[in-house]
C-alpha cells in the first residue's frame, strides 16, 4: 500500500481506482490552488510515495525535495506539463506523467465552439439581446463571417490540432494550412492540407488561426506585434493551448487597431489574470481555461492520472510518462 497526496479535489473516479488498488489517498482540503509554500508544507516530512498534481501547481526541485526520496512519481492532471520542471525531475529520478489522448475530442470541440462563436458573434449577440437592444430583424444587424470554405491555419499538429482540422474539413469544407516542427504527409493526403515551413508563412494565408503547440521556450510569444501584422485583417485567432504563446499586450493592440478581426482565448498569459482592457472588446471571446471541462473528460483524466500512479507504484513504467522535449 502506498500513500498518495492529491493537491486539489478532482472527479471521484480516479480516487476510487487508487483506493481499490489498496492505496491511501489524502486530498488537499483547501478550496482552491495551494500556494507553493502550502504545497511544500503539505508534503514535507510526510511519507507520500506519489503525488497527483494539477496544471495550476508549479512543480519544481523544491517541491520534489519537500516530497522526499521515498516519493517516486508526480502524475499531472493535464495533457500539458509546462508547470513541471522536467530537468529537476530527471536529476532526482522523479517520474512525471500526463493525461494525453482522452481530452483530444473535448478540446477540439471547445476550439470549434470558440471558432464558430467568434465568427458568428455569438457572445456579442447574446449580450446585445439580453441588454434589450434587439428592436427587430435587420439586414445589417451583427454581421459575422462564414466559416465554411475558409482557410484554417493550424499551428501545431498534435492530436488536438489534427482533430480540429478533421472537424474543419469534414464538417465545414475548410481548407487547411498547417505548421509543425514535423511534417505529416499522410495527414496532408487525408485532409488535402498544405504544409507551411514556418508560422510566418502560414499566417498570411489563414482566415482562422488556431494554436495547438505546447508551451516551450521556442513557442513563447509566437504571436506578437510582428506576427499579428502578418495575419489577414479579416482573420481570427483562437488559442486553447497555453496563454504565454500569445503576447497578450500585442493581442490587445491588434484587436484595438483592427489589425485582425477578432480572437477567442481559453488561456491567458498570466492566468488567471488578464488585462481588464481585453474584457472591453467586443471582437474577443474569453473562456476560463475550460477546453477540457466536460463531465466525461474530467472523469477520464482522473482515471488516467490514477492509472499512471498505480502502474508506477507497482514498479512498472506508467503509460503516459513524459520527458523533456
Ligand atoms: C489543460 O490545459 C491540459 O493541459 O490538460
Ligand atoms: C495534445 O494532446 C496534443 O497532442 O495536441
Amino acid at each position: 500500500m502506498a500513500k498518495i497526496y492529491v493537491t486539489r479535489k478532482i472527479p471521484e473516479s480516479g480516487i476510487g481506482l487508487l483506493k481499490q488498488a489498496g492505496h491511501e489517498v489524502v486530498v488537499s482540503e483547501k478550496d482552491g490552488v495551494l500556494t507553493k509554500d502550502e504545497l511544500i508544507t503539505a508534503l514535507k516530512g510526510q511519507p507520500y510515495d506519489a503525488v497527483l498534481c494539477l496544471l495550476t501547481d508549479k512543480i519544481d526541485g523544491e517541491v520534489f525535495d519537500a516530497a522526499g526520496k521515498q516519493c517516486k512519481i508526480f502524475a499531472n492532471y493535464a495533457v500539458g506539463f509546462d508547470n513541471v520542471d522536467l530537468a529537476a525531475a530527471r536529476e532526482r529520478g522523479m517520474v512525471i506523467t500526463n493525461t494525453p489522448g482522452i481530452l483530444t475530442n473535448t478540446v477540439a470541440e471547445h476550439t470549434f465552439a470558440l471558432l464558430l462563436a467568434i465568427a458568428h458573434r455569438v457572445s456579442e449577440a447574446d449580450r446585445f439581446t439580453r441588454a434589450g437592444k434587439y428592436q427587430g430583424w435587420g439586414p445589417l444587424l451583427l454581421l459575422g463571417s462564414d466559416v465554411s470554405g475558409k482557410t484554417l491555419g493550424i499551428v501545431g499538429l498534435g492530436r488536438i490540432g489534427a482533430r480540429v482540422a478533421h472537424h474543419a474539413v469534414r464538417g465545414f469544407g475548410m481548407n487547411i494550412v498547417y505548421f509543425d516542427v514535423k511534417r505529416d504527409e499522410q495527414f496532408e493526403k487525408d485532409y488535402n492540407a498544405v504544409y507551411k515551413q514556418s508560422v510566418d508563412e502560414l499566417l498570411p494565408e489563414a482566415d482562422f488561426v488556431s494554436i495547438h503547440v505546447p508551451l516551450l521556450d521556442s513557442t513563447r510569444h509566437v504571436m506578437n506585434d510582428a506576427t499579428f501584422n502578418l495575419m489577414k485583417r479579416n482573420a481570427y485567432l483562437i488559442n486553447t493551448s497555453r496563454g504565454p504563446i500569445v503576447e497578450e499586450e500585442a493581442l490587445l493592440r491588434a484587436l484595438r487597431a483592427k489589425t485582425i478581426q477578432g480572437a477567442a482565448l481559453d488561456v491567458f498569459e498570466h492566468e488567471p489574470k488578464f488585462d481588464p482592457l481585453l474584457a472591453e472588446l467586443d471582437n474577443l471571446i474569453l473562456t476560463p481555461h475550460i477546453a477540457s471541462a466536460t463531465v466525461e473528460t474530467r472523469e477520464k483524466m482522473s482515471q488516467v492520472a490514477a492509472q499512471n500512479l498505480i502502474e508506477a507504484l507497482q514498479g512498472h513504467i506508467p503509460p503516459n510518462i513524459v520527458q523533456a522535449q
